[in-house]
């Protein structure tokens, strides 16, 4: 009897053994028989590229009305020039009339016109260059008189070379309808 006891005992405790075993061999394997999950994909990680903005366009260039000091700079210019033909003995003669509200008008008329041909916001609205100047007789010393007392004023004004050179080069145009070699006589 006592033998038969011993003997279920020790079947018992190999039992106990056994599902010991089994149960640690479970846990440091995982615990189940799935097969490992499929690694996390890598996120997508935008790679930084340098955004270079375009350079800002170069400034509008300066129309030669603004570089002369708009309005009130072409202002100037005629006034000093036409001082400058009164006193100029070489055309004045043709000035002789020209006083007060003629005067005035003339400055006028000469400042629009200047103003237009270098790109300002004018509009001369006096008679053509060959109605304003004819039968005056001019001739190509006064035309060249004429454009030094110009020069002149604008140097008072301090006018760069190439502002002068610009400003002659749209004058120019009206050289001969305003030169008159043969003069008409009246
Ligand atoms: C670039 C050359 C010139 C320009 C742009 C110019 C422009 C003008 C203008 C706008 C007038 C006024 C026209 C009007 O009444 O509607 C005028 C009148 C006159 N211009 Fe010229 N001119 C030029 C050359 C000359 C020259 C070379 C002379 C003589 C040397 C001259 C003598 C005169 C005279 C005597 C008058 C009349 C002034 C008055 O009304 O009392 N101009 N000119």
């Amino acid at each position: 009897m006592i033998l038969r006891v011993r003997a279920s005992s020790y079947v018992a405790s190999s039992v106990v053994r056994s599902l010991s075993l089994a149960s640690l061999l479970t846990v440091a394997c995982g615990g189940s028989a799935q097969p490992p999950a499929a690694p996390e994909p890598a996120p997508v990680v935008a790679t930084p590229v340098a955004i270079t903005e375009p350079p800002p366009p170069p400034p509008a260039p300066k129309s030669l009305f603004e570089r002369l000091g708009g309005k009130e700079g072409v202002a100037f210019v005629v006034d000093e020039f036409l001082k400058n033909v009164a006193a100029d003995t070489r055309v004045n003669k043709l000035f002789a009339k020209t006083k007060g509200d003629r005067l005035e008008k003339l400055k006028a008329s000469l400042g629009d016109q200047i103003c237009e041909v270098a790109g300002g916001p004018c509009k001369y609205a006096g008679k053509t260059m060959p109605a304003a100047h004819k039968g005056m007789g001019i001739t190509e010393a006064q035309w060249d008189a004429f454009i030094e007392d110009l020069t002149l004023a604008l140097q008072a004004k301090s006018v760069g070379e190439e502002e002068k050179s610009e400003l002659f080069a749209s004058l120019g145009r009206y050289r001969d309808d305003i030169i008159e070699k043969k003069p008409t006589k009246k």
